[in-house]
């Protein structure tokens, strides 16, 4: 029967526990003040930044930030859930904790599944059998199946539910598994020719199973039904042997015969998500046992899709995640059993880094020898960028400026959103929309009008006239050679009267010269002023140790523009 502490139990424990007692047992602690300190036993540390408060019945780790109260201790530290870990107190405290009752029976379940995974095993193991051929075939060693507890389901349509049925188990619970199903009041075996494949959670309990069909029949695996005690998204296989098994990392994989692959070729810490896609839940499941992931999903582009979620959910528990696939077969089983154990382990020695994944991902068919792909490629990379902390993202856009060959700030500029290159579409974007026409044009297109002889001088300055209308105007007049009364005349009606407008609208009182002047180096303030902003956002970026040639020269630059600022203003 399940069952959970009452409230009145947690505030047994806690008032009759004392946190330093417990975490004293694990943790070596020296007094400090009010408080007890020690080296952190959740991440490795040389001085001590662990700190346990008596008075407030916590503790906290300035180093990698793992905090928590007393029952939280005992739960990281010995990888146990709430109720085992209430439960392992209250036994070491002697204390009777009152427990309640709860929900419907799963233990009752999870026996049931226990009869059938010994019963398709005996099948499996004391009977000639199509099953125990296929896995032999596949080149699995008697011990591994055995560890697996692999089973056969035969050709019969009910030899399970009889066996049940013997074992005086209510058919209801039977179809509540999945293992049976009814129709027209009829049970037969839902599992019928396939290799049994048992799925046992973490605490050793046979959750559910995977069938696989022996050789190419459809579907290639039937899994059992979800059920009260089958969560596919809380579970992952294989954890329930590779959970004692973890060093460092864990090797995540796609499916079953990948997970019993690896395991026979001596890779032991692995698990799978069975082929869908990792949820949040079971990466709070691995992160009981490591925050260290490898990604070994197949090589085919569902397989990198995969990996790029996965990522996604294990960077959000915190877990440092890195993405390999195989070099040879489609998938790490096929991999190891070609290549061999070294092999596998020089892959994932060589497992590239979620971060570096991701900015390979969006490399995408980009050719990066061509200057408006580079573009496009560093946008890309500052989305990705702009998702890591401050620090990490610096080392990236170091080691982005130094293969791409492009400076840092650049880089940074992107991060902040704040284009200083455009692509030459967004330009395009932009020139399009600016339909706006400046007082500077408006001066000048008057001026133009006036005196054509202006035209050399204004083609001379012709970056001020940044709107599309003034531009085509000089176009006209350029290309064509005709006088501006022509031009006029080759213009839309609409540009037409837009020009008439601006011609009435600007009064020069015969002063061509000095407004053209005058007009000229409002331009010129404008941009240098544009300029200055542009070295300011520089400069309060760079890294004054690492960027010193570089700020230099942009200090440099930067007082020759205000000079030239103060020029023109006095001027
Ligand atoms: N899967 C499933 N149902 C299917 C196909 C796949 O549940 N019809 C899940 C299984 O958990 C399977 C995993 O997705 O293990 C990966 O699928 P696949 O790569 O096709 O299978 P393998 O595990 O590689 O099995 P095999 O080597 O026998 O092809
Ligand atoms: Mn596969």
């Amino acid at each position: 029967m399940g069952f959970y502490f009452s409230s009145n139990a947690i505030e047994e424990l806690k008032s009759q526990v004392n946190i330093v007692d417990v975490v004293s047992r694990a943790v070596s602690l020296k007094r400090a003040g009010a408080n007890f300190k020690g080296c952190c036993p959740f991440h490795n540390e040389k001085t001590p930044s662990f700190v346990v408060s008596e008075q407030k019945q916590i503790f906290t780790c300035f180093g990698c930030g793992a905090k928590g109260d007393l029952i939280g201790f005992v739960q990281k530290y010995y990888n146990l859930d709430f109720n085992d870990a209430v439960a392992k107190l209250g036994e070491e405290y002697g204390l009777n904790l009152e427990k309640i009752q709860s929900g419907p029976d799963k233990q009752k379940y999870y026996d049931i599944n226990k009869m059938a995974a010994s019963f398709w095993y005996n099948s499996f193991t004391k009977e000639k059998n199509m099953g125990y051929q296929y896995m032999k075939e596949r080149g699995i060693s008697d011990a591994i199946l055995k560890t697996f507890g692999i089973g056969y389901a035969d050709e019969s349509w009910d030899s399970l539910y009889q066996y049940l049925l013997s074992k005086k188990v209510d058919p209801k619970d039977m179809v509540e598994l999945g293992l049976v199903k009814k129709k027209d009041s009829r049970y037969y075996d839902k599992f019928r020719n396939r290799v049994m494949f048992p799925i046992i959670n973490p605490s050793g309990k046979v959750i559910g199973f995977g069938g696989r069909a022996i050789g190419d029949d459809t579907p290639k695996y039937l899994n059992s039904d979800e059920s009260l005690i089958f969560l596919k998204k809380n579970n992952l296989y294989g954890l329930n042997l590779s959970k004692n098994q973890i060093k460092d990392n864990i090797i995540l994989v796609e499916g079953y015969m990948d997970v019993i692959g690896l395991y026979q070729g001596g890779i032991k810490n692995v698990a799978a998500s069975l082929g869908t896609a990792l949820t949040q839940n079971q990466a709070k499941l691995i992160k009981r046992y490591t925050s260290d992931v490898v990604l070994s999903y197949d090589a085919d582009s569902a397989g990198r899709n995969a990996a790029l979620r996965g990522i996604e959910v294990l960077t959000a528990e915190n877990i440092k995640t890195k993405v390999l696939h195989v070099t040879d077969g489609k998938d790490p089983d096929e991999f190891i059993k070609k290549k061999g154990k070294d092999a596998f382990l020089k892959l994932v020695d060589n497992a590239v880094p979620q971060i570096e994944y991701r900015l390979n991902s969006v490399k995408g068919n980009l050719n990066l020898s061509k200057d408006t792909d580079k573009i496009e490629y560093i946008k890309r990379c500052a989305k990705v960028l702009n998702t890591l902390s401050p620090v990490e993202a610096d080392i990236y856009v170091k080691k982005l400026a130094s293969v791409l060959k492009v400076s840092e700030s650049a880089i940074k500029m992107e991060l902040m959103g704040k284009s200083i290159i455009d692509t030459p579409q967004v330009k395009q974007q932009k020139d399009e929309n600016k339909e706006e026409i400046s007082p500077i044009e408006k001066n000048i297109l008057k001026i133009l009008f006036t005196n054509e002889d202006f035209l050399p001088k204004i083609l001379d300055n012709r970056k001020m006239m940044e709107s599309r209308f003034s531009n085509k105007i000089l176009d006209l007049a350029l290309e064509n050679k005709v006088s501006l009364k022509n031009v006029q005349d080759m213009l839309d009606p609409e540009e037409s009267i837009l020009l008439n407008k601006i011609l009435d609208e600007v009064k020069i009182g015969g002063n061509e010269e000095k407004v053209f002047d005058e007009s000229v180096s409002r331009w010129r303030l404008k941009e240098l002023t544009k300029e200055e902003k542009e070295i300011l956002t520089l400069l309060s970026m760079a890294d004054e140790k690492e960027n010193q040639a570089n700020m230099k020269e942009l200090t440099l630059k930067l007082e020759e523009i205000q000079r030239e600022k103060n020029k023109l203003s006095r001027g």
